[in-house]
């Protein structure tokens, strides 16, 4: 490939990696499988392979784990972080296994799980827990030790002998399947949103502000390696990540990765029992494929993605030392997601708050990548046509990223002749009103906007959804009530509603006939939605194709949902991040007098429908239009996201990795290889203090 169109690639999945990370690390709400994601990955790598100048440090080639978020205070880990280097099938592993012999790494060898959790630094002074820390970069994480304390298995103090000054502990933190199934249905029960695998669940609830709900949660954790250890006399034995690695000597200390373990384990830590020290390859061979075996897959309390095989010496270890990602001496041998046949009992159909009536799989439920599955989304006719799925099948399902459950196809053996093929309805199962699919378009949709019930509860959810006004407490069943009982119509009464009218629903009232806490709660909450910003009323206006990004965009460029509403086609089309296909959706939905009335009914409710102080005539010349900005490292006054909110805010775009169109790198502490990188391209660098003289005075009060 030539270099130009290398290095066009690269940026674009570079860029699509670090969104993904960024999702996945720290919104919890991963947008790609981790099967995508690898994929990208090695594509990255084979192109640095070609064309090694695009293997700069910002590289996701050469990133561990996650960039931090800024909820909880960063701590620098004692001795960096390393990831693991993945193998996908047995000639992989052979291949990885032949490179280790030719460097002198050969059996014994140790394999173990690989856990599917959320790792963890602990650092342990005299005995006592002192630090905890998520991974983070590798190099500095989040300080959790506060929730990680209420973990039952993690020791506060340490029991045995020769017990070192420092000792820093890596490990997994995980939330056994069992407590994830129980949670789940507690979460349901409450009208909250289910999480949609362990390790999801165990992120959530490792990073949560409050410990009791930590707590509440009963974690588990392994661990499986040793960062950095200072003997009691002063000698160090600095670790290079599994495995301490110098030449530095502790009495009596252990010459093997397995022998560390049993050490560990007399401390009081809990080392895994499933680990197996094996003299030839063919036995770690044998290791991998008994846990691949669906039958042994969930032997364990936790979710595992895979193997790890480690050598076991630790003189090897050290002499084969590390790249600059991964050791050499180590190897994740990662399984494919998992795959389970169940019977598609039915299709039925759903309809979405844009009436887009989609059909989905109804099947016996069946435990799949941690989770109990019932239904999956069959995504469109056209879809289920193309699997070839009849009712009645036996069918292939699998979770993808381990999260959204994917019919795969049927297992056509075992058909029987009573399966029969699904039809799709002409008229919306909700309303009755007959069907239509565009040209071109491969849904099918219900015209009743305005009146079929399933779309109002479905806007009605959207809108107290977390892209939206984001009322908790207004979960599914609190939208069924408010319709179901009459008390709203639609959207447009919303902020009507009161104590009186919500005295009209069992759902908002207790058995004295009092309000309950969810109907104060949900009042204060609206209250509160009346001065959100801009973008969120638009997002929750339901217009097609317009989430939170575009609404922002939108909100940005135009300052009110009037200057929106009167805005021509082409002058919304032609702004950034907009484009003709969400123009012509706005320009449809300003068209429509019901929804001019919803807008009217907010507006005359209180409802903020401008962004204060907003010079339309200015936005062209607003102070940072056409500045792009990269905020990297830690502020003293704004998080990440009130950073990115200021340039937004002052007509300025921020984005997450720096590139030859970034104007200016905003660097707080702990900058790294953004900051490499922008100076290597000659982008000027703000601290924090010339990013606010940026915010106030443009980019001319900080030209350099
Ligand atoms: S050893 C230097 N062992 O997987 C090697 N890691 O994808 C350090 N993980 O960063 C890791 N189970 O957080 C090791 N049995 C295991 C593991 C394990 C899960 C995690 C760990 C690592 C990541 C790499």
């Amino acid at each position: 490939m030539e270099i130009d169109e290398a290095r066009k690639r690269h940026a674009e999945l570079s860029e699509k990696l670090l969104d993904a990370k960024y999702r996945y690390y720290v919104l919890d709400s991963p947008t790609i499988s981790d099967a995508e994601y690898d994929t990208g990955l090695r594509e990255l790598e084979a192109l640095e392979a070609g064309h090694p100048e695009l293997r700069t440090p910002d590289s996701p080639t050469q990133l561990v784990g996650a960039p931090i978020s800024t909820q909880f205070t960063p701590v620098e880990h004692l001795e960096r972080l390393l990831s693991l280097d993945n193998v996908f099938s047995a000639d992989e592993f052979t291949e990885w296994a032949d490179r280790a012999a030719g460097r002198g790494g050969t059996g014994p060898y140790l394999c173990e799980l690989k856990i599917d959790g959320l790792a963890i630094d602990l650092v342990y002074e005299r005995g006592r827990l002192t630090r905890a820390a998520t991974r983070g970069d590798g190099r500095t994480g989040e300080d959790v030790t506060p929730n990680v304390r209420t973990i039952r298995t993690i020791p506060d103090r340490l029991s045995g002998p020769d017990i070192p000054e420092v000792l820093e502990i890596r490990g997994e933190v995980f939330l056994p399947e069992e407590s994830f199934e129980r949670l789940n249905t507690q979460l349901q029960e409450a009208g909250k949103p289910a999480f949609a695998n362990p390790r999801n669940a165990g992120a959530g609830s490792l990073r949560q502000k409050d410990p009791r709900i930590t707590a509440s949660r009963a974690l588990g954790a392994i661990v499986h390696g040793i960062g950095r250890i200072t003997g009691s006399e002063d000698s160090e034995i600095s670790g290079s990540a599994s495995g301490p690695s110098d030449e530095g000597h502790l009495e009596g200390a252990p010459e093997t990765q397995s022998g560390w373990y049993e050490k560990l384990r007399e401390w009081g830590f809990p080392v895994s029992d499933r680990y197996k020290v094996v003299s030839s390859l063919d036995e770690v061979r044998e290791y991998i494929e008994y846990y691949a075996d669906p039958k042994h897959r969930h032997e364990s309390e936790y979710a595992i993605d895979g193997v790890v095989v480690k050598v076991d010496s630790l003189q090897t270890q050290r002499a084969m030392g590390m790249t600059s990602r991964a050791p050499r001496w180590a190897i994740a041998y990662k399984y494919p997601p998992e795959e389970v046949t169940t019977r598609l009992l039915d299709i039925q159909v759903g309809v979405g708050r844009t009436g887009r009536v989609t059909p989905y799989a109804v099947m016996e439920p069946v435990k799949v990548s941690g989770s109990t599955v019932a239904q999956a989304t069959l995504h469109n006719e056209d879809e289920v046509k193309r699997k070839g799925v009849l009712i009645g099948d036996t069918v292939i399902l699998r979770k993808a990223g381990e999260i959204i459950p994917e019919v795969l196809g049927p297992v056509t053996e075992k058909r029987d002749g009573s399966e029969r093929a699904f039809e799709f309805p002409r008229e919306c199962p909700s309303c009755g009103t007959t069907l239509g699919r565009g040209e071109g378009e491969v849904d099918w949709r219900c015209p009743n906007t305005r009146h079929c019930v399933a779309q109002r509860k479905e806007r009605l959810s959207y809108l107290a959804g977390r892209g939206g006004f984001d009322i908790e407490v207004l979960g599914w069943e609190g939208v069924v009530a408010l319709i179901d009982d009459g008390l709203v119509y639609d959207e447009g009464d919303l902020f009507s509603l009161n104590a009186d009218t919500l005295h009209r629903s069992p759902f908002f009232v207790n058995k004295a006939g009092e309000l309950k806490k969810n109907a104060s709660e949900l009042l204060r909450r609206l209250e509160e939605a009346k001065t959100q910003p801009l973008w969120r009323i638009l997002v929750a206006l339901s217009i097609r194709h317009v989430g939170p990004t575009a609404a922002r965009a939108l909100a940005d460029a135009f300052g009110s949902v009037n200057a929106i509403a009167e805005a021509s086609h082409d002058h919304l089309a032609s702004v950034d991040g907009v484009g003709p296909t969400i123009a012509g959706a706005v320009v449809d939905w300003f068209s429509v007098d019901w929804h001019l009335s919803v807008v009217d009914k907010w507006r005359r409710a209180g409802v903020q429908m401008e962004i204060g102080g907003w010079d339309p005539s200015a936005a062209a010349g607003r102070l940072l239009a056409g500045v792009t900005v990269v905020i990297t490292g830690t502020l003293e006054e704004f998080s990440r996201e009130e950073a990115a909110d200021a340039v937004r805010a002052a007509g300025g775009k921020a984005t997450s990795s720096v590139s030859k169109k970034t104007s200016f790198l905003v660097a707080g502490e702990n900058g790294g290889s953004k900051y490499d990188k922008a100076e290597s391209l000659g982008i000027p660098i703000l601290n924090e203090d010339g990013f606010k003289a940026l915010l106030s005075g443009g980019p001319d009060a900080v030209a350099q």
